[in-house]
């Protein structure tokens, strides 16, 4: 079998079910690696005074972690600065928080040349190597600069965006040229296909292929959408657990069963967490009647916390959420619980199989997979609703969701009451249906799909085509 190389910059041990839940990215690539005896290469999370390129070794369940440290300055110009106040903010359509800073870009070219080098020597002849995310979208361009000549995979976990949005990013066409360094670049969604596939077409005199590949800069890939899954039924086999068990009772008896509307989000400013919580005050204050019935936890994990906009949400949310409970609780209710703290993966199973609603309503998601274990986690007998932006991407496939606008207040309180009233029947008769979607299209679906599509990419190089 040939071997699987992944590479992304955030590399987490794959624990299983005591792990803490960090983000999609690499839970699904802990559950994709699970079975495929490869090698997973990227950054320690840690940094050193100086970049010397030692790896450090580890193995876990079957799966080889290869991990760098990075120097200071990277961490500020590269993860901080390029990946997280420039592609992050622009990707999610926040041209408003999108930071320009020349520092940045040279901080980017430089940790992807570090990578480039110290992965390289790691690669052997039938190696398949899979790159993540947008922290390394100039990395096939370096490793191929290398004399790397293996089938390179690149794969965008969030969204691509819309034409007239990538051209305002100074230098976004040597970005779109590097990712033709690589043999197949695949999306999350059809939506961010046909963006890149119309900013290829019109910016760089692109032209489509027969066989849903693009020729450009004199080179060919492979383009796809490619929705990443979870871990269903091992997801839904956690809802047995201990620890979920416990997490169910804690919670129903803190609930004091009243319905529990639950939120599950790293805290970001793309997740609409601001008007969720505006939603949720709508609804009490609509509905008098059934605000007491109710009780909304929103966990929000702290996320990229030097990065100024991120410090800022989290203060709005601070004080939108006091403001809240200080409007509405009462001596022996608080309609906000609002926690900053990381659970494991147990735990929110128990916690999802105890809530009668799920609110996933981020601004632009590439995915959410939150969305998807919120499904897994239910009794089949009694299913929790589902309430979904239409703005992630789960949403092409999440369609018996109740699908609402984020950005409307009134839109998440209307869905909230359509849901705390939904009968048994219904609520079975959708969620039927997606368990179906996410147990077919789960994650190892998903991996399997991208590896074929880059087993089969690029058969025999043409001329131009020296790698
Ligand atoms: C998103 C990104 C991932 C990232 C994760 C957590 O899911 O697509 O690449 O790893 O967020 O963010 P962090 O900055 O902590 O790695």
């Amino acid at each position: 079998m040939t071997r699987l190389i992944v590479v992304s910059n955030r590399v987490t041990a794959p624990t299983g079910a005591g792990g803490e839940s960090v983000g999609g990215l690499a839970m699904a690539l802990a559950a994709a690696l699970r079975e495929y005896s490869g090698l997973w290469f990227g950054w320690s999370g840690r940094t050193t005074p100086e970049f010397t390129g030692q790896l450090t070794v580890q193995r876990a369940e079957g799966v080889t972690l290869a991990t760098v440290d990075l120097e200071e300055a990277d961490l500020q110009e590269y993860y901080n600065g390029y990946a997280n106040k420039t592609l992050w903010p622009l990707f999610h359509y926040r041209q408003d928080l999108t930071a320009y800073d020349r520092s940045f870009g040279e901080g980017y070219g430089r940790v992807n040349r570090r990578f480039a080098e110290t992965l390289a020597p790691l690669i052997e002849a039938d190696d398949l190597v899979w790159i993540h995310d947008y922290h390394l979208i100039p990395l096939a361009r370096e490793l191929r600069a290398l004399g790397v000549k293996n089938r390179i995979g690149f794969f965008l976990h969030i969204p691509w965006p819309a034409h007239q949005l990538m051209v305002t990013l100074p230098g976004h066409k040597d970005l779109v040229q590097a990712l033709f360094d690589y043999d197949l670049i695949g999306f999350q969604t059809q939506e961010h296909v046909q963006a890149f596939e119309e900013y290829v077409l019109s910016e760089a005199g692109g032209t489509r292929l027969e066989d849903g590949g693009m020729r450009a800069y004199g080179r060919t890939a492979r383009i796809g959408a490619f929705p990443i899954g979870v871990d269903a039924e091992d997801f839904a086999q956690l809802t047995r657990s201990e620890a979920a068990r416990r997490t169910f009772d804690v919670m129903k008896a803190h609930t004091a069963f009243r319905k529990l509307i639950v939120g599950v989000d790293r805290l970001d400013y793309s997740k609409g967490l601001e008007e969720r919580f505006a939603g949720f005050e709508r609804f009490m204050a609509d509905n008098p009647d059934l605000r007491r019935e109710v009780l909304m936890l929103q966990i929000a994990p702290l996320s990229r916390d030097q990065v100024e906009a991120y410090q800022e949400i989290r203060a709005r949310l601070d004080a939108l959420s006091g403001r809240i409970n200080g409007e509405y609780a009462d001596i022996d209710w608080t309609p906000v619980r609002y926690v900053n703290k990381t659970y494991r993966r147990d735990q929110l199973a128990g916690l999802y199989r105890a809530a009668q609603v799920g609110l996933v309503t981020p601004k632009r998601d590439g995915m959410n997979l939150v969305a998807k274990e919120f499904v897994a986690a239910q009794d089949p007998e009694d299913p929790g609703v589902l309430i979904l932006s239409r703005f992630a991407g789960a949403a092409d496939q999440l369609r018996q969701a109740l699908i609402v606008n984020p950005n409307s207040p009134e839109d998440i309180a209307e869905a909230l009451k359509r849901a705390l009233s939904m009968d048994r029947d219904e609520r079975i008769a959708r969620w039927k249906v997606l368990y179906d979607n996410i147990v077919t299209e789960d994650v190892t679906a998903w991996r399997d799909a991208f590896v074929a599509a880059l087993s089969g990419a690029r058969e025999t190089p043409t001329p131009e085509d020296p790698y």
